[in-house]
């Protein structure tokens, strides 16, 4: 099999492509052919090694992948060779093939295209998680999404408008704001030109109930103070780069809520509750509720190119590698 290895942890033109020997199926497990392998901004994390884990060197990177069952080891009877799944992998994904335990390849529904199927699961689980697990939103609230032309971002602007939220999108470029505005968004904000925090205070009528932060930095301030009476800020991540020190005054004030939002360190916390938020995901898709994007696709060898996207914050939507 061809995968992509981290030798060391540096600039993503390090990576090298290599051909390893496959890995045995054991019992209870199912081997994947990949057909698209999705890029996360976590990715380009690992392997500059700028992650809060470091994983042993080498390794493959990618956390999920979706593509054909190949082959099934001893006792597995839910899955069949031919059947098209998806899977998370926490790493490995990067590869022409994966092997997984069966019981964490779920069958991709016909209303999806293997390379949405290999996307979805890392945004949409975020954005689940947060907007229904932590913030517990209610319909008619007002929801900021800041990145929200990102694959954290854009699935929380779906997520917000099927819940009944009234989604005001702040983004960089007029292509991410597009993409906002088909997934639902009402109102946009140019986070380069336009006063974040006077902006969303105007559209949302004196503040949001909800900021959804996956960027950081000074744009987390910004959310923080356009909250009203009560208003949660939800801490996703920090893409921008720095880490926000927010002014303990602005929570106070007007007894503003700063809420942690780890779905990734839940998920191994919580194996069952995950599967269930998975199925629900899973559910409203088929609903026509939520709408996964199609990514842009990449060749695997062009990984490099794919991640250094990411970091240029050149994405809109998502990425996937086809091997
Ligand atoms: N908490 C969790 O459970 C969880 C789960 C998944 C991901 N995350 C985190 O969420 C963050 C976003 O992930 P993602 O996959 O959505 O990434 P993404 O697709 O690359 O989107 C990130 C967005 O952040 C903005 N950004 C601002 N400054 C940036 C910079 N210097 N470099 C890159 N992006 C910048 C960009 O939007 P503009 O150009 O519009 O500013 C970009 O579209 C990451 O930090 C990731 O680790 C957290």
């Amino acid at each position: 099999m061809r995968v992509v290895s981290c030798n060391s942890f540096g600039p993503v033109t390090d990576l090298t492509i290599e051909d390893r020997p496959s890995t045995p199926v054991g019992p209870g497990q199912v081997r994947i052919a990949v057909t698209a392998a999705g890029v996360n901004f976590v990715d380009a994390l690992f392997v500059q090694g700028l992650y809060q884990i470091k994983p042993p060197l080498p390794f493959v990177p990618g956390g999920e992948v979706a593509g054909t069952v190949a082959e099934v080891g001893e006792g597995v009877t839910t899955h069949a060779v031919g059947d098209r799944v998806f899977a998370s992998t926490g790493l490995g994904g990067f590869a022409t093939e994966v092997v997984v335990p069966a019981r964490r390849a779920w069958h991709t529904p016909d209303t999806l295209t293997d390379a949405q199927a290999a996307t979805f699961v890392q945004s949409y689980g975020t954005a689940w998680f947060a907007l229904h697990h932590r913030a517990r939103a209610q319909a008619g609230e007002w929801l900021l999404v800041l990145g929200a032309g990102g694959g954290v971002g854009l699935a929380a602007v779906d997520v917000g408008r099927a819940m009944g939220l009234h989604v005001i999108a702040g983004a960089s470029s007029a292509d991410k704001r597009a993409a906002a505005v088909a997934h639902g968004a009402e109102e946009v904000i140019d986070t380069i030109a336009d006063d974040v925090k006077t902006r969303a205070k105007e559209l949302s009528g004196g503040g949001v109930h909800l900021v959804y932060d996956p960027v950081g930095g000074a744009l987390a301030e910004a959310g923080l103070r356009a909250l009203r009476d009560d208003g949660q800020l939800l801490v996703i991540g920090f893409a921008g780069g720095e880490i926000p020190k927010l002014p303990a005054n602005q929570i106070l004030l007007r007894n503003r809520r700063v809420t942690g939002v780890d779905w990734g360190g839940w998920v191994g916390g919580h194996p069952a509750e995950n599967e269930q938020l998975l199925a629900d995901v899973l559910l409203a898709i088929a609903a026509g509720e939520l709408h996964p994007v199609e990514p842009t696709a990449y060749r695997l060898d062009d990984v490099a190119t794919a991640l250094q996207h990411q970091i240029d914050r050149k994405v809109t939507g998502k990425t996937v590698l086809v091997p």
